[in-house]
């Protein structure tokens, strides 16, 4: 069965301002790689060739980061959205380039431990017209649910506010032709979206077979702070030591990926840590779970659990910083100039906790 790709990739971030003021969120690095490509990845390593990729107001920023895709070993389509109208409205625009063959959305958002590969398989050598992939929540209403019943599914909710169940809808969907009548038959939800959901719902009623699948190994939606950084816990515990960069009088522990062209000097650096190309770390601590883009600077502070985005730089801080995303071209400096008072110059929908 030929299956394509779909990668949403529109969207605002509205919950991951303010880096999504400047940047496209599914651009944001987790371990030092755009939350994007690994989903591009998954679908490379999963055999699928020929996808299409949604895009909206950051469409631009996203067609730099992909090119024609081959680096992922794609082809890739850029298919415009005119409006992030919901999950259901994404797939109807991109109907013509589905056609007919069998597809695999992925949102651009969500990285899964272990790839979309056994799914993708599954789903080619049964015959159902649908999968969805379900995982366990501690908090089923920020999602869409599913209500199993006799291993079949039975109801579907977008972010009910009393869930059925703990089965959470994991961004990932395989897909058949009849996805097309069911989202054309949808009515705008009470967000105002067309949601997949629903039209998996129809799907059900209209007597289509929809194969759940439970998803064991971690799955997470990046579209919140806290989110991300677990998302870069998670990817950073499974990385391997890998130093190709320059080291100076410093000390590492467990596993730090220092790539070539940054520099490391006086440091002191416990892993899992990746330091990106070009990034200069100097007198500085850098703990578990942190993740310096390119260019990045640190010198004198201490950070841990924390992303650094490109060429911003953290200098002369006393406090450790953790627990942080700090967007790109940032600075955060000491200054005692006043030493009672902070002097701040923030981006609207910032969030800064102050000791
Ligand atoms: C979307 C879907 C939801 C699904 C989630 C997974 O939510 O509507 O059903 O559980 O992705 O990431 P959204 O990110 O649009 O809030």
């Amino acid at each position: 069965m030929d299956v394509k790709g779909l990668v949403l990739s529109g969207g605002a971030g509205t919950r991951l301002r303010p880096i999504t003021h400047t940047r496209a969120k599914q651009l944001v690095p987790v371990a030092g790689k755009p939350v994007l490509f690994y989903g591009l990845e998954a679908m490379a390593e999963a055999g699928i060739r020929e996808v299409g990729i949604i895009i909206g107001d950051t469409g631009d920023e996203i067609r730099a980061a992909v090119g024609d895709g081959s680096q992922f070993g794609l082809e890739v389509t850029f298919i415009p959205q005119d409006a992030p109208r919901g999950l259901a409205h994404a797939v109807l625009t991109a109907e013509e380039f589905i056609g007919d063959s069998a597809f695999c959305m992925y949102l651009g958002d969500n990285l899964l431990r272990d790839g979309v590969a056994s799914f993708v398989d599954k789903f080619r050598e049964g015959s159902a017209d649908a999968m969805i992939l379900l995982q366990h929540v501690p908090n089923p209403s920020e999602y869409g649910v599913a209500e199993l019943e006799d291993g079949k599914v039975k109801l579907l909710v977008e972010k009910p506010k009393e869930p059925k169940s703990d089965l959470a809808l994991v961004g990932v969907y395989l897909f058949t032709t009849p996805i097309f009548a069911a989202a054309k038959a949808l009515e705008p939800s009470w967000r105002g979206e067309y949601e997949i959901t629903d039209a998996i719902q129809g799907l059900v009623d209209g007597g289509h077979s929809v194969e759940p699948h439970i998803v064991t190994g971690w799955w997470k939606d990046t579209g919140q702070l806290v989110d991300m950084l677990e998302a870069n816990r998670l990817v950073l515990d499974a990385i391997d030591t890998d130093i190709q960069g320059e080291v100076i009088d410093s000390k590492l522990e467990g596993r730090v990926i220092i790539q070539a062209g940054a520099t490391v000097e006086r440091c002191h650096i416990r892993g899992p840590v990746v330091i990106c190309a070009g990034a200069t770390v100097r007198d500085a601590y850098i703990g578990p779970y942190s993740a310096i883009s390119e260019d990045a600077h640190v010198e004198r502070a201490e950070i841990e659990h924390a992303i650094l985005l490109e060429r911003s730089s953290i200098i002369g801080i006393e406090t450790r910083i953790e627990d942080s995303l700090i967007g790109a071209d940032c600075v955060i400096t000491h200054s005692d100039a006043i030493r009672s008072a902070n002097r701040l110059l923030v981006g609207d929908g910032s969030r800064i906790e102050l000791l």
